[in-house]
């Protein structure tokens, strides 16, 4: 390939993911500048930082018009959301992540129920309302525990496992009454509470096309034992053995599928990542949600593992060829750790001095979050979740062990993790 036609690429965020993100862009043969916008510490690195927020829709079309960017990779789920997307290919500029139609399956878990119950793809139970009065009259006679989820986002806060009637109803006035989170919880879902492990499913989809990555797990709870509140994700690890051949098969058969083909019935024209959250019941997987962008940490987890470019994955994606892509991935485990600032994921000191080794070994990767830049070359932090500490090994035991060991040579203050990622799995093996 001649100079010419590599690509500059604008990755869009600032965490993990993004970090993950810029450094398979940074090592891409297709690539010949990578800028994130904002970025962060870590990403700086490597690769050139734009101060624009991710959510200022005009601000990054601006400039990736003016800096010529070939490519954008958007990360976060709030930029896709407002239609970033659509205003990048107005633009004539191709970009990876799905427009505002596609986002919405994310934007409202209402819409995607109902995407769900009409292509008979397996999901809990579940009704919805706008008006506390009618949700309360139904959680008269509900089991508990029930699920309650505001409609629209709330990044990871907005749903609410309510033991019983009371706490369901007091969640409802909240979401609704309240405005717990403002225009996102002026409609609630009620669920059915599924029980079982869960598994993150990962496709990269183009139109009717998609390929399946291997599953991972996040581990959501703040403490160990999977106790305490729930986070953005605390560590997370791929593959995951749970989910063996047959039971990938059957998830692509009842669940990626007609969720792909039912997308596109829909009228959508689908590139990006459909990142879909199951529940492994007894009675077999069910869609807890649809995220429409890559998860965090789990890009760790999965980007890292790819032996195809990811950046030559992405923009098959894009150009809606992705089709003509043999995507092949390592045959080693791979494992986050995150670590957070005591206290997340609520109140947590910040601006603390972060110590981190100089070296570090092959398949190792220290991915900034929650940090950013101090006087004198200091690296500070400045959020909940603020480094996610991953490492490739030849099973996940040797993952963990590496992981954990780098883990072990980084410190701050508050510096807080958990210890038990892939314990459940190991105790399997
Ligand atoms: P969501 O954003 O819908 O994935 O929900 C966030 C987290 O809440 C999930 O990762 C689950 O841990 C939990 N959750 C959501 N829906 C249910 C459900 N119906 N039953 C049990 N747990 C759920
Ligand atoms: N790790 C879960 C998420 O990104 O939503």
């Amino acid at each position: 390939m001649s100079d010419q036609a590599l690509l500059t690429t604008l990755v869009v965020g600032s965490g993990g993911r993004e970090h993950t993100l810029a450094t398979a862009c940074a090592a891409s043969p297709l690539v010949n500048r990578v800028i994130a916008a904002p970025g962060n510490p870590g990403i700086a690195l490597d690769c050139e930082c734009a101060s624009i927020a991710a959510d200022d829709i005009e601000g990054l079309v601006e400039f990736a018009k003016n800096e010529s960017v070939d490519f954008v990779i958007v990360g976060p789920e709030v930029p896709l959301c407002l239609g970033l997307v659509d205003r990048l290919n107005e633009n004539g500029i191709l970009a990876y992540g799905p427009k505002a139609d596609g986002a919405r399956f994310e934007g409202s878990k209402t819409y995607t129920k109902e995407l769900l119950l009409k292509y008979n793809i397996p999901t809990g139970a579940a009704a919805y309302f706008d008006d506390s009065e009618a949700a309360i009259e139904y959680l008269e006679t509900a089991s508990f525990p029930i699920v309650v989820k505001a409609d629209g986002l709330a990044a990871g806060k907005g749903v609410i496992i309510a033991e019983d009637y009371q706490t369901a109803r007091d969640t409802v006035s909240d979401m609704i009454d309240g405005g717990a989170f403002g225009e996102s919880s002026q409609r609630v879902l009620i669920e059915e509470c599924l029980f079982g492990e869960e598994t993150s499913i990962h496709a990269i989809v183009s139109g009717k096309d998609y390929v399946i990555l291997p599953a991972s797990q996040d581990h959501k709870q703040v403490y160990e034992g999977d106790k305490g509140p729930n986070t953005g994700g605390m560590g997370a690890y791929s593959p995951a053995d749970l989910i063996d051949e047959a039971m990938m098969e059957r998830i692509e058969r009842e669940i990626v599928k007609p969720s792909v083909e039912g997308i596109a019935a829909e009228g959508i024209d689908f590139r990006g990542t459909l990142f879909i959250g199951l529940m492994m019941t007894d009675s077999g997987p069910k869609v807890l949600e649809y995220n429409t962008r890559f998860g965090d940490p789990e890009t760790q987890v999965l980007i890292t593992r790819l032996e195809t470019d990811p950046v030559a994955i992405m923009v098959a994606a894009a150009k809606g060829e992705l089709s003509d892509v043999d995507v092949k991935v390592k045959n080693e485990y791979a494992m986050v750790v995150v670590l957070a600032s005591d206290g997340y994921p609520n109140s947590y000191p910040k601006g603390e001095e972060i110590s981190l080794p100089e070296n570090i070994g092959d398949n190792e990767y220290i991915f900034h979050a929650g940090t950013r830049s101090g006087e004198n070359g200091a690296i500070l932090t400045n959020g909940g979740r603020v480094l996610g500490v991953t490492a490739l090994g030849a099973d996940l035991q040797e993952a963990a062990d590496k992981a954990y060991a780098l883990c072990g040579k980084i410190d701050f203050k508050s510096r807080y993790f958990r210890r038990d990622i892939g314990a459940k799995e190991l105790s399997r093996a």
